[in-house]
């Protein structure tokens, strides 16, 4: 058996999470993949952090050039996030022929298309399943499960935070304010809780869903993006009161022989599915042409769900090896479609 060696770029929440899984799921992987999968080394900021028994055994580095260089290598994960620093190692890894998955949904939304020509270019893959609501294997479902549909509709609870501050301020009448704190204590916001309750979060995977789905490109100032900023208790009370709760929805559709993209918070009816999603969970409800209702229910973000994504990428990359079939991504669908804005 040949052994598959993986640079891993961070050993933060999903870092630790990967790493994790490998190690307790390892009879499994090999089976699965028929490869040993090894860690080689571990890029971080600060090589004397404390960083738990998890890290017994890993070799850790601060210089990016031992794990990208590494001929060694075959895989790099890449889970440190920010854009420009991870643009630059993964464009290094592709460069040197390095297959490389990504959780970074901020990377991906702004630069993914010109990763994957880069990536194609070099007969690697490129997978990036975590970037949308981390441990449910969206995806993966619109690009292969539903390949065979004409998808008409998404819309997402793609975001946790707000999800989560959502529902406790409806469900147990905490203030805005309360809400966050409480969202930001449980780790679920950005370092920056802007994005979250600006929608932009759930705006950069939206530009995502939107490529996968419709193979339509969409940038980001594009979409038409409200957060939950300036709702107030008696919003919230008001929708429930008539049947409704209040959810911030990101939404790519048909629309007059186009696709409209937006994201802000909606009456949602008590009936329909996406309302009984609670807490920091995400879902996403796909409607296809000949499959008609579907929804995609699980958790967000979280260090285990979001490496159960990286790890599956992974797995996906070392068959792809095994088979001598590289050089795969996503991205595999485009279509010329128009982009409906407001006015039209
Ligand atoms: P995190 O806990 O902040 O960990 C980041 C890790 O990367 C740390 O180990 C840090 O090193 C290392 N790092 C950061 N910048 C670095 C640099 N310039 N050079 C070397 N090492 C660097 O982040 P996270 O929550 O695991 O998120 C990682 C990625 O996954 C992000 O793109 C995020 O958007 C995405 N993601 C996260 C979740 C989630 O639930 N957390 C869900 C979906 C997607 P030190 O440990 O030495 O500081
Ligand atoms: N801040 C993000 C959220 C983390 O709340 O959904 C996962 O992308």
């Amino acid at each position: 058996n040949k052994q598959i060696q993986v640079g891993i770029l961070g050993f933060g929440t999903v870092g630790s999470g990967v790493i994790r899984i490998l190690k307790d799921h390892n009879a499994k992987i090999r089976q699965v993949t028929g490869e040993e999968i090894s860690v080689k080394k571990v890029l971080v900021r600060d090589i004397e952090k404390n960083r738990g028994k998890i890290s017994e055994g890993i070799q850790l580095t601060t210089n990016e050039d031992e794990v990208l260089a590494d001929p060694e290598i075959d895989v790099i994960l890449e889970v440190m996030g920010s854009i420009d620093s991870a643009k630059m190692y993964i464009t290094k890894a592709l460069k040197a022929g390095k297959h490389v998955v990504t959780a970074n949904k901020d990377l991906i939304a702004l630069h993914g298309n010109e990763l994957v020509a880069l990536a194609k270019e070099n007969q690697c893959d490129l997978y990036y399943e975590a970037s949308v609501a981390g441990g449910i294997p969206i995806l993966r479902t619109i690009v292969d499960s539903l390949a065979s549909d004409n998808i008409q509709q998404v819309m997402g609870i793609v975001n946790g935070t707000t999800n989560f501050m959502l529902t406790k301020m409806t469900n147990e009448h905490q203030s805005y304010e309360e809400a966050l704190k409480e969202a930001q204590e449980l780790g679920f916001a950005e370092s920056d809780p802007t994005n979250d309750v600006d929608g932009i979060d759930a705006a950069r995977k939206m530009v995502i869903l939107t490529r996968l789905a419709f193979g339509m490109n969409v940038e980001l100032d594009q979409i038409e993006t409200k957060g939950i900023r300036n709702l107030k208790s008696i919003d919230i009370e008001t929708a429930k009161k008539l049947g409704y709760r209040i959810k911030l929805i990101g939404t790519a559709e048909e629309n007059n022989g186009g696709v409209s993209v937006s994201v802000g918070p909606i009456l949602v009816p008590e009936a329909h599915p996406l309302a009984s999603v609670q807490n920091e969970n995400n879902a996403v409800f796909v409607v296809g042409a000949a499959v008609g209702e579907t929804m995609f229910y699980g958790p967000g973000a979280g260090e285990l769900p979001t490496a159960t994504s990286v790890v599956s990428d992974l797995i996906t990359v070392a068959k792809n090896i095994r088979l001598g079939t590289t050089g795969n991504v996503f991205n595999s669908y485009q279509h010329e479609t128009k982009l409906m804005t407001d006015e039209e």
